[in-house]
């Protein structure tokens, strides 16, 4: 069960390998959740992935890679990982299959998550995320029981700095400039997936779900 999740921001990437990894017992990787969290505690990585997360860029490859090296590493990527948000550009993707070749894990495929731009935009305006653990709210369809509070660990409840208007156009400009062409990449190979994420939570978890235990 090692798989890579693609889609625009908005496409609800995190939502689903949230749930996904509580539900299959397998780990959640996300570069960008980590960068946030590197940020927020000052380190020099969250000082330098900042700079790039601010303007909506992607952070440089030799630092996302060696951070996804070391994670895959570890004892509990043998029975299963969902990457989200990695790979975003050919050289990732081609960064990734050595690691997997070197580390010897086996490559399940790419799921991309499809959702109409407008459907995006809502999404992205509408998004709040925990400070403190990430979690993921709507404004409209998901919003934490009491406003501005996570109903997780109780953090606070804010809009993502990266979900700016002007930071998000340049996000989704990316998307389509870089990471677009994975869906080619790993259509080529035999290795895509496509699921509608333009459906309820639970609609678009259940496909995954039972696309991810039989490939
Ligand atoms: P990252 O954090 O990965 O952001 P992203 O890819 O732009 O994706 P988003 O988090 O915006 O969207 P998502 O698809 O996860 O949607 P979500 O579940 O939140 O990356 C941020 C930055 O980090 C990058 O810009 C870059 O700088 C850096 N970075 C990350 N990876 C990198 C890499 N590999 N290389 C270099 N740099 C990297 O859902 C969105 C909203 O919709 C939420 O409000 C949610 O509640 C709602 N929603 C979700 N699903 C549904 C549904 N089915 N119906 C209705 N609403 C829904």
């Amino acid at each position: 069960m090692h798989w890579v999740l693609i889609g625009p921001p908005g496409a609800g990437k995190g939502t689903q390998a949230a749930l996904l990894a509580g539900r299959l017992g397998i780990p959640h990787i996300s570069p960008g959740d980590t960068f946030r969290r590197a940020s927020r505690a000052g380190t020099p990585l969250g000082h330098l992935a900042g700079s790039f997360m601010e303007r909506g860029a992607l952070v440089p490859d030799e630092v996302t890679n060696a951070l996804i090296r070391e994670r895959l590493a570890e004892a509990d990527c043998r029975v299963g990982f969902i990457l989200d948000g990695f790979p975003r550009n050919l050289a990732q993707a081609g960064a990734l299959q050595t690691m997997l070749e070197e580390l010897g894990l086996p490559f399940a495929g790419a799921i991309s998550i499809e959702v109409p731009e407008e459907e995006l935009v809502r999404r992205s305006v509408g998004r709040r995320v925990c400070r403190q653990c990430g979690a993921i709210y709507h404004l409209e369809t998901h919003p934490p029981a009491v406003s501005g509070v996570c109903d997780v660990c109780g953090g606070e409840v804010a809009l993502r700095a990266d979900d700016r208007e002007d930071v998000a156009k340049t996000r989704l400009e990316v998307y389509g400039k870089a990471t677009a062409v994975l869906l080619d990449y790993y259509r080529r190979r035999g290795e895509l997936r496509t699921v509608d994420g333009n459906r309820p939570v639970e609609q678009v978890l259940a496909e995954l779900t039972l696309l991810m235990r039989n490939p």
